[in-house]
């Protein structure tokens, strides 16, 4: 893509339990210039109108939250389109969460530019008791972190 041609970015989030993935979502598409929607503000083949499209959930028993993974599910293939994947968690990692969605986005022909998890308020089962996992997450650092990687991401997709 040309200088001259404006890339239209989109980012497709769902986030339920403490909005974490959605305060990410919002900070990103500001870096980015791009729409931002909850996954019921879209319908899957609408996003082939876009040049780069980033996933992200939080992640519910092992992988990125169902209602993600059924939306992609509805994605057709694709043809010269760029994706990101990411996702808000409280412990593990990504690279076992994150093997579903991957997999649906290259079976529909996304190049995947990159691939990325931050550390989230948990109060999930047992960490209930203790005020929950990383407390106050997203926090500042987190901010900066997806402000560097939304740069990053422009530079992978120039
Ligand atoms: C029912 C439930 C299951 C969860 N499962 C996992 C998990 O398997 N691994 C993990 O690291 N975090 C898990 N979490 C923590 C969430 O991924 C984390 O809080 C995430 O940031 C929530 O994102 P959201 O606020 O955008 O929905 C779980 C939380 C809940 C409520």
């Amino acid at each position: 893509m040309s200088a001259r041609q404006k890339m239209k970015t989109l980012i497709i989030y769902v986030s339920y339990h403490h909005k974490n993935t959605e305060k990410i979502s919002r900070y990103m598409g500001k870096v980015l210039k791009a729409r931002v929607v909850d996954h019921r503000e879209i319908k899957p083949r609408d996003v082939i109108k876009y040049d780069l499209i980033g996933f992200g959930a939080g992640i519910y028993y092992w992988k990125h939250h169902k209602y993600l993974i059924d939306f992609v599910d509805q994605v057709p293939k694709v043809k010269n389109k760029k994706a990101f994947i990411f996702s808000t968690r409280g412990i593990g990692p990504l690279w076992y969460y994150h093997r579903v969605l991957r997999r649906q986005l290259k079976t529909r022909n996304f190049k995947v530019v990159h691939d990325f998890s931050f550390k989230c308020w948990d109060t999930a089962g047992p960490f209930r008791v203790f005020g929950g996992l990383n407390k106050g997450r997203p926090d500042k650092r987190d901010f900066k972190r997806a402000g560097e990687i939304a740069k990053e991401i422009i530079k992978r997709v120039q």
